[in-house]
């Protein structure tokens, strides 16, 4: 578990790394890439040595018998989040971008409303309007800092047109882990104007201490009716390249619209990300995200530290995830120009705030998930290009 060592990833098609020139016009070289959310650490042993073994044996066919996989995702959910996931109620997707899509085809008709709490995940967007529905913006609200839900006026924001609610629990970005509270809220609101609930958890390991993560269902029992929870190992365990995601339906009436979908895409699962899932719910994998978090800690605390030494920036407290949320507005600055000195004063390519919806327009979402070098050395450029202000 050597967080420290700088692995080179540049020429291995990585998108972070190979695609950031092209992207954000910072050259690979030179540059840091602190955008795409996934880490520049290797996963743990396990995970290493399951892919290990598949070469070994060096044969790639079709998989089959997934009881060990079913079997690890209860463990992981028991141990880690208090929560019993019945084996039948797994639908496995090629990850959770694509079990989003899947749910917005199997529960929802074009034209549909799909409502969205933003800023939020940009690929809940793309993929809703990819696929002729509306999105729906519920801006989030801001109180001490950090975000909040905002009912009383997303209530007087439907229209009846609305039929599903994608929830990221934990948020990203800036990080919120929704109390108890919020969740029973989301699931009220969700029960009130008739809304099919998805609840992306997919960063439900990535939890700081002092923080706890509430699976929906154990939140909100009564909502089990007409929720669809998503959760993978992909971003908890740096796997996203082997595209694997779990689309988890409590309901037994509510599952059989998505098994039909699973059927007419003809869906099957990836055996090496079947595989690497497998071996990462277990004890060794457990052991390495508790060090991974304390790890990030550190990162998070350096890099809040030094960005929020910068006059008129602000990184949004974390409680969970590794992508920093950088508020750029007290700098008075328009726009393009906060983001040029990011990019081309600094050399660092993070997320454009905007992509995330209404409310993102002054922020850039940066991953510290990166060692901790990097991130001093991110830090440090930061202020070379906002010194004029210091
Ligand atoms: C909330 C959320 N959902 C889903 C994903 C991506 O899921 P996948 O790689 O399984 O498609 C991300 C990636 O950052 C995310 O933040």
């Amino acid at each position: 578990m050597d967080f420290d060592e700088i692995i080179d990833r540049r020429g291995t098609h990585s998108v972070k790394w190979d695609m950031m020139e092209k992207l954000y016009g910072v050259p690979a070289d030179t540059g840091v890439a602190m955008w795409v959310a996934d880490m520049d650490f290797r996963p743990p042993a396990c995970v290493q040595d399951a892919v290990g073994k598949m070469a070994a044996h060096g044969i790639y066919g079709y998989y089959g018998d997934d009881t060990g996989y079913r079997a690890a995702i209860n463990w992981w959910m028991q141990s880690r989040h208090g929560w019993q996931v019945e084996p039948e109620a797994i639908f496995t997707t090629h990850g959770l971008v694509n079990g989003t899509a899947m749910c917005i085809d199997a529960y929802t008709q074009p034209g549909d409303g799909v409502v969205l709490m933003t800023p939020v995940y940009h690929a809940f967007a793309r993929v809703i309007s990819a696929a002729g529905r509306q999105v729906v913006e519920c801006p989030l609200a801001m109180e001490d800092g950090h975000y909040k839900m905002d009912f009383d006026r997303w209530d007087a924001m439907m229209t009846g047109a609305e039929r599903m609610l994608i929830l990221c629990s934990p948020h990203n970005p800036g990080g919120r882990v929704w109390t108890a509270e919020e969740l029973r809220g989301v699931a009220e609101f969700c029960r009130r104007h008739d809304l099919i609930l998805v609840s992306d958890e997919i960063h439900h390991d990535l939890v700081f201490p002092g923080h706890r993560h509430i699976p929906m269902p154990l939140a909100a029992p009564d909502v089990l009716d007409r929720l669809v929870m998503l959760t993978a190992t992909t971003k908890t365990f740096n796997i996203a390249g082997a595209h694997v995601g779990n689309v988890i339906i409590p309901d037994g009436d509510l599952r059989k619209p998505f098994a039909a979908r699973m059927a007419a895409l003809g869906i099957s699962p990836n055996s090496f990300g079947m595989n690497m899932a497998e071996a990462a719910y277990s004890p060794a994998g457990a052991e390495w995200v508790d060090a991974l978090m304390t790890y990030l800690e550190g990162n998070r605390a350096l890099f809040d530290a030094g960005v929020n030494a910068i006059p008129g920036l602000r990184s949004m407290p974390l409680q969970a995830t590794y992508l920093a949320w950088v508020d750029f507005e007290g700098t008075g600055m328009a726009r393009e120009e906060f983001t040029r000195r990011v990019e081309q004063g600094a050399g660092i390519a993070a997320n454009h705030g905007t992509t995330f919806g209404l409310g993102g327009e002054t922020f850039l979402r940066f991953n510290l998930a990166t060692p901790r070098a990097r991130v001093a050395e991110a830090v440090e450029r930061l202020q070379g290009a906002f010194a004029d202000l210091q």
